[in-house]
C-alpha cells in the first residue's frame, strides 16, 4: 500500500502503532503549528494582534474550508467549541413539542441524543430509540418510529461503538416524507467517509474536531440547511450572536445571516484556525482516497482477525461499514488483549466487549501486521 500522507504531515506515526482515530485522532502536523503560534501570540502580545477585526473574522476559513468537506455553501457553516455544544443549541433552537418525538439509537453516541432528551424533559416531546439486534441497528426499524409527530430523526452516521455507516439519503427521504428534520453527527465520519449534503439532503450536520478531521479538542463545525436556519433561534447566544458584534448592544439581537447566528462567544480561538489548516489538509489529500485507504487498512485488519478466530462484531457488507473494526476472542477478555497491546506500544479502544481498531490515513500496512502480531503475543502469554 503507498502512503497518502508523508512522515513529516504526522512525525509521531511511525513511532508507536496507533489505531484509534474513533477516540483522538494524531494531529495533522501543520494545525498544531499554527495553534501553537496562535496561543503563542495572544499569550505574548494579547488583542494587538488578534484585534476586534481578526476576532470578528476569525471563523471565516473555517466556514470556507467546512463547506468544502461537505460540499455545502461557506454561509451554512457554524464554528464551536464542540459537537455536544452545537448539539445542544441546535436542540434547543428546534424545541419538539409535546406531542412531537425525536427518532434515534439506542447505541448512538449518548452527546449525539442527550441535548434532545433534555429539551424533551423540558417540553414533554418523546424520545423513541431504535433497538440493535444482533449488534446491528437495522435502518428499517429506526424508519418505523417516524410517524407524522416525528419532528428530528438524529443519528450518527458512523456508530462510535461498532463503526456501522448509515445510508444519509435513505434516511433524509425517510424523515422528509413525515416532514421531519434529519440531524447528522458527523463526529465519527467526517474526514474520513465522503458527504455531501446536496446529494443527500441532511438538514443539519455536526462534527467535532480531534477524531477523524485530525485536528484539536476545542473546535467543531455545524451545517445547517438554509430552509431551516433561517426559521431557527439558537439555543446558546452571547454578544457574537448579534450581526456586528462590536455593537455591544445589550437592548437587542438581531442575528447574523445564515447558520452564523449559531456563534456566541468568545473560544480557545486557536482551536478553530487549528481545524481549519487540518481540513484544508484532508480536503488536499482528498477525502474519496482517505476512505479508499483507510478501507484497505480495515480489510488488512479484517482478513488477520478472522485467520485468527476473532468474533468480528462490526457490519463487514460494503454499505453498512466504515474503517472502525471491533472484535473480540472467544473466552478472553478484550481488556486483557488491549492492556498488552498498549504494553507493546499499540492503542485501541475497549468498547461494549470487543477491541475496537480505527486505523487514518497515517497507519501503514504495517501497523496492522504489527498489531496482528502483538495480538497473537498477548493471547500466547494469558
Ligand atoms: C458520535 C460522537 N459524537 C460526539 C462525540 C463527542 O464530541 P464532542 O467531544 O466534540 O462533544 C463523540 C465522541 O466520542 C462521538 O463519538
Amino acid at each position: 500500500m503507498k502512503p497518502i500522507v508523508s512522515e513529516k504531515d504526522f512525525p509521531t506515526a511511525a513511532k508507536f502503532v496507533y489505531l484509534n482515530a474513533a477516540n483522538v485522532a494524531l494531529m495533522y502536523r501543520g494545525a498544531e503549528q499554527v495553534i501553537k503560534e496562535w496561543v503563542s501570540d495572544v499569550a505574548q502580545y494579547g488583542s494587538n494582534n488578534f484585534d476586534e477585526h481578526a476576532e470578528e473574522n476569525v471563523f471565516k476559513d473555517l466556514h470556507r474550508a467546512a463547506a468544502h468537506l461537505i460540499n455545502a455553501a461557506a454561509d451554512d457553516i457554524a464554528a464551536g467549541s464542540s459537537a455536544t455544544e452545537l448539539l445542544c443549541s441546535l436542540a434547543w433552537a428546534v424545541s419538539p413539542g409535546k406531542d412531537q418525538n425525536v427518532v434515534s439509537t439506542e447505541i448512538v453516541f449518548p452527546s449525539t441524543v442527550y441535548p434532545w432528551q433534555r429539551v424533551a424533559n423540558s417540553t414533554g416531546c418523546e424520545i423513541r430509540l431504535a433497538k440493535e439486534k444482533n449488534n446491528f441497528m437495522h435502518t428499517d426499524d429506526i424508519i418505523a418510529l417516524i410517524d407524522q409527530h416525528t419532528a428530528v430523526v438524529c443519528i450518527s452516521h458512523v456508530e462510535y461503538g461498532n463503526g456501522q455507516t448509515f445510508d444519509l439519503q435513505l434516511l433524509a427521504e425517510a424523515a422528509h416524507e413525515h416532514d421531519a428534520l434529519l440531524v447528522v453527527d458527523a463526529t465519527q465520519s467526517a474526514g474520513a467517509i465522503p458527504i455531501d449534503v446536496q446529494a443527500s439532503p441532511v438538514d443539519a450536520l455536526i462534527s467535532g474536531a480531534y477524531k477523524w478531521l485530525c485536528g484539536p479538542f476545542g473546535a467543531a463545525f455545524m451545517y445547517v440547511a438554509p430552509h431551516l436556519s433561517e426559521k431557527l433561534e439558537p439555543g446558546l447566544v452571547g454578544f457574537r450572536s448579534h450581526k456586528n458584534m462590536w455593537d455591544l448592544d445589550a437592548s437587542r439581537i438581531d442575528y447574523p445571516q445564515g447558520t452564523q447566528k449559531f456563534e456566541f462567544s468568545t473560544m480557545a480561538f486557536g482551536c478553530a484556525v487549528g481545524l481549519t489548516r487540518a481540513i484544508d489538509f484532508l480536503n488536499e489529500v482528498g477525502v474519496e482516497n482517505i476512505f479508499q485507504y483507510n478501507r484497505q487498512l480495515a480489510d488488512r485488519l479484517i482478513t488477520g482477525l478472522r485467520s485468527r478466530d476473532a468474533v468480528i462484531t462490526s457490519p463487514l457488507d460494503d454499505q453498512d461499514r466504515s474503517s472502525i473494526i471491533t472484535a473480540y476472542f472467544e473466552n478472553i477478555d478484550s481488556k486483557e488483549i488491549i492492556k498488552g497491546l498498549k504494553a507493546a506500544q499499540v492503542f485501541v479502544s475497549s468498547r461494549a466487549g470487543a477491541i475496537r481498531f480505527s486505523p487514518h490515513l497515517y497507519n501503514t500496512a504495517e501497523d496492522t501486521d504489527s498489531a496482528l502480531a502483538e495480538i497473537d503475543n498477548c493471547i500466547a502469554q494469558l
